[in-house]
């Protein structure tokens, strides 16, 4: 499935988890407003240039969104006392890096090594992706985990180098999906490593990469999902 019908299908989605009887009242409340909804169908052009641009990070940003959706499923049975945009989280990853558009092809597409400056170049992506989207109506938390994806626990991430809870919830998880993707996936210059040594990987940067509290529930997650 492709991006663009992924967004198309959240309403949907939505529509469905709200039917099911593991929803809270909370959770039965539309996260949703009909700007957001908005938005998604306005964002789709985005997510089609970046399609089209790179299809490594079109299918990224696909089994990113999709592992993210399935965590916060899982997430949504056990924080239940939680008001929690999880739909917000959801889009995010999808949108997440969505300002990759704005990079160039010889960076972006580059099969070997980055110098420097041109890392510089392909980590204002988030930066860029929150000012592409910041302003469309319905989703500033949204824009806000596109923007702080790649912060870090510790304070030493990008672009503003927030630390902790500073940190939007919804970034501190799509960082932690991104990094299991990237783990387990071919790069150019390398193979593409196990489920078991992503997590443990993760598991290590725990308190440092990625946020101590959420890394235990994603494990399980994990766990629940390959059982
Ligand atoms: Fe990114």
């Amino acid at each position: 499935m492709d991006e663009a019908k992924l967004l198309q299908s959240i309403p949907s989605q939505a529509a469905f988890r709200q039917s099911t009887h593991q929803q809270t009242p909370q959770q039965i409340t539309p996260s949703r407003d009909i700007a957001r909804e908005q938005s998604i169908v306005l964002l789709q052009s985005f997510v089609q240039v970046l399609a089209a641009k790179d299809k490594n990070t079109h299918s990224h940003v696909n089994r990113v969104y999709k592992l993210t959706q399935e965590w916060t499923t899982y997430l949504r049975r056990r924080w239940m006392h939680l008001d929690q945009d999880f739909e917000a989280i959801e889009i995010a990853a999808l949108l997440h890096d969505i300002g990759k558009v704005g990079v160039l092809d010889e960076v972006l597409l580059k099969p070997s090594a980055l110098t420097p400056s041109e890392r510089e170049h392909l980590e204002a992506h988030s930066e860029l992706g929150y000012q592409m989207i910041r302003d469309y109506p319905g989703i500033q938390e949204v824009a806000q985990a596109v923007r702080h994806h790649h912060e870090r626990f510790d304070g030493k991430g990008y672009p503003l180098g927030l630390k902790a809870k500073q940190i939007p919830i919804g970034a501190r998880m799509i960082a932690i999906v991104d990094a299991y993707d990237a783990i387990t996936s071919d790069r150019p210059y390398r193979r593409a490593r196990s489920h078991e040594v992503a997590l443990g990987e993760i598991l290590n940067a725990a308190g440092q990469q990625f946020c101590p509290e959420l890394v235990p529930t994603f494990i399980q997650f994990m766990h629940a999902r390959n059982t």
